[in-house]
């Protein structure tokens, strides 16, 4: 469980939550740091996602397990449509917002510690790029493993992420060229969140190109049905049982 003092995500979206406008630094083991889109976008209706977001939505069916729930913005969606969801996050501020939002279920369980029986699910969806809380090859293989046991036959994954090799940036090039030198994929950024005193813990979060997924998912009983993209470098990915 995170302690307070780690709960970054958390914090921020709480601080959304009350009325405080407030950003989401991304910070980098390189020393790199960012401004994300963070918490208007964790808080933004339907009209307002990307499209490739709104796209995904289409494919969801029956029982939902929305993993990185963050403010529940997929979830209160597909809640308000009829759909069974759980919302689960390892950010306890985080959940404490979603119910506060109106979400029925939401749970906080972290993506290490999942543990629903066979059968539990028809569809798990992380949104938001949240196909980087996989965190390595190794480890997304044995959590897709884990999540073919808990969905059922016709179970789907779909999960959002971008095309880490569409950037020019040099600092990223850079990071890329590193990481391959660690043997670690190019794209698995180890990052922690900021937001004012608060630090997250670090987090390898993998951002991968659709040939890099569909080795990841290579053995794991799941293969892409079909990829939803987008004129910039995110996509999403629908991801059924083979
Ligand atoms: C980029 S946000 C996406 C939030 C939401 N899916 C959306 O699109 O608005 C990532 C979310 O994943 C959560 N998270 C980070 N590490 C996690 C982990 N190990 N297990 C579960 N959730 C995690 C964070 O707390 C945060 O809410």
């Amino acid at each position: 469980m995170l302690k307070p003092e780690e709960d970054a995500f958390g914090q921020e979206i709480w601080a959304y939550y009350k009325g405080e406008r407030t950003s989401e630094i991304v910070e980098r083991d390189d020393g790199y740091f960012d401004v994300s889109s963070g918490p208007k976008m964790y808080f933004s209706e339907y009209d307002d996602w990307h499209s490739v977001d709104r796209k995904a939505m289409e494919f969801v069916k029956g029982r939902v397990l929305d993993i990185g729930c963050g403010a529940g913005r997929h979830s209160l969606y597909l809640q308000k449509k009829g759909f069974d969801v759980l919302g689960i996050d390892s950010s306890p501020l985080a959940i404490e917002v979603c119910k506060l939002r109106g979400l029925e279920k939401a749970k906080v369980v972290a993506i290490e510690d999942i543990n629903f029986k066979p059968d539990s699910f028809d569809t798990i969806i992380m949104m938001g790029n949240n196909f980087g809380l996989f965190g390595s090859f190794k480890k997304a293989k044995m959590l897709l493993k884990k999540f073919h046991k808990m969905t059922s036959i016709n179970g789907l994954i779909i999960a959002s992420t971008r095309d880490t090799y569409k950037t020019s940036n040099p600092d990223h090039l850079e990071y890329h060229r590193i990481n391959k030198q660690k043997g670690r994929m190019a794209g698995q950024s180890r990052i922690r969140i900021r937001f004012r005193k608060y630090v997250g813990r670090w987090l390898d979060y993998l951002i991968v190109s659709k040939e890099e997924m569909n080795e990841i998912l290579k053995g794991t009983g799941w293969k892409i049905k079909e990829f939803i993209d987008s004129d910039n470098s995110e996509y999403a990915a629908v991801i059924e049982k083979v």
